[in-house]
């Protein structure tokens, strides 16, 4: 694609940087850093490695291999803001080449002259909050052993949640969780039947009935992408928890974007037994709207 691009582009513009994500903002999962660093390296282009979200967890030794390949990248964004749990704002840039920040210097006759030693010289900002002392404070307080003891938290409570969807019957699991982010939505379990089945037929369908199918289960979900979106609003009015919207195209469903609860589990103090109970509300609370939906999704 970059090769095709750069040829019907020749005039315009060139792709001059391939950028990976460590952990994306919607579902967390991290990409395949070294496939990506190969392709960077068959255009010589720039490899950055967007890892805001996840890339703390890299503290932790025995959770490194997620991360397999960031060592290559040529650059490297973490938000102490996210998974270091420090204060708003402290995003991070690593340079494997420091050369490479002179690209971004600055300088001016009356402060960060050519010769200072001032990093400002170096940075998009001017003048410049004592901002490291956050992560700083974070991390002597913590230490990596404290941040293992958060992550391996964190992960836990990733895994009992995911289980926790598989085995309800009245909810859907979106995504595979990898960083603490979870996607799902509440289906009625004789509605993902109803999608059970339409999956079942679509196997030895004509193209026309494939059509007419597929259809069928646009329809029901754009009616549970409404419902996602009534529940997201209930559980916010409830109040009891808080879980984030969004919607995404999801594997099963592509290309049809898919309205999306997100939870994402890194609080400390949660317990399985929580999210036990939040689960519980979150069906009670779908059950009820589902009443103001079932008579449209039954006639689909
Ligand atoms: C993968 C990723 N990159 C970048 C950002 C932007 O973060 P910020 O503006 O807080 O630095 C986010 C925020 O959620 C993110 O998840």
């Amino acid at each position: 694609a970059i090769a095709e691009y750069n040829s019907t582009h020749a005039d315009t513009i060139k792709v001059i940087a391939l950028i990976g994500i460590a952990g994306t903002t919607e579902t967390g999962n991290i990409d395949d850093l070294y496939t990506l660093r190969k392709i960077a390296d068959e255009y010589n282009i720039f490899f950055h490695v967007d890892a805001a979200w996840g890339g703390s967890v890299l503290l932790v030794n025995k959770y490194r291999d997620l991360f397999k390949g960031i060592e290559k990248a040529d650059s490297v964004t973490f938000d102490a803001h996210k998974l270091l749990y420090s204060p708003l704002s402290m995003g991070l840039i690593l340079f494997k080449n420091p050369y490479d920040l002179t690209n971004i210097m600055h300088t001016s006759n009356y402060i960060i002259r050519p010769d200072s030693v001032d990093q400002g010289r170096f940075t998009v900002e001017g003048s410049r909050p004592f901002s490291c002392l956050k992560p700083w404070v974070t991390l002597k307080i913590f230490g990596t052993s404290g941040f293992e003891i958060l992550f391996d938290h964190a992960f836990m409570l990733t895994d009992t949640l995911k289980d926790l969807l598989i085995k309800h019957e009245n909810f859907e699991l979106l995504n595979n969780p990898e960083l603490f982010i979870t996607n799902y939505r509440f289906v009625p379990e004789s509605v993902q039947t109803k999608i059970e089945h339409i999956y079942q037929r679509l196997q030895n369908a004509s193209p026309q009935d494939a059509i007419r199918l597929k259809k069928r289960l646009t329809k029901i979900n754009d009616i549970l992408n409404e419902m996602t979106i009534e529940l997201h609003r209930a559980i916010r009015q409830e109040d009891n928890s808080f879980v984030s919207r969004t919607m995404l195209e999801s594997t099963r469903y592509r290309d049809q974007r898919i309205v999306v609860l997100r939870a994402i589990t890194i609080n400390p103090l949660t317990t399985p037994a929580i999210l036990q109970e939040i689960i519980d509300e979150q069906n009670k609370l779908g059950l009820k709207i589902y009443n103001d939906f079932k008579n449209r999704l039954s006639r689909v």
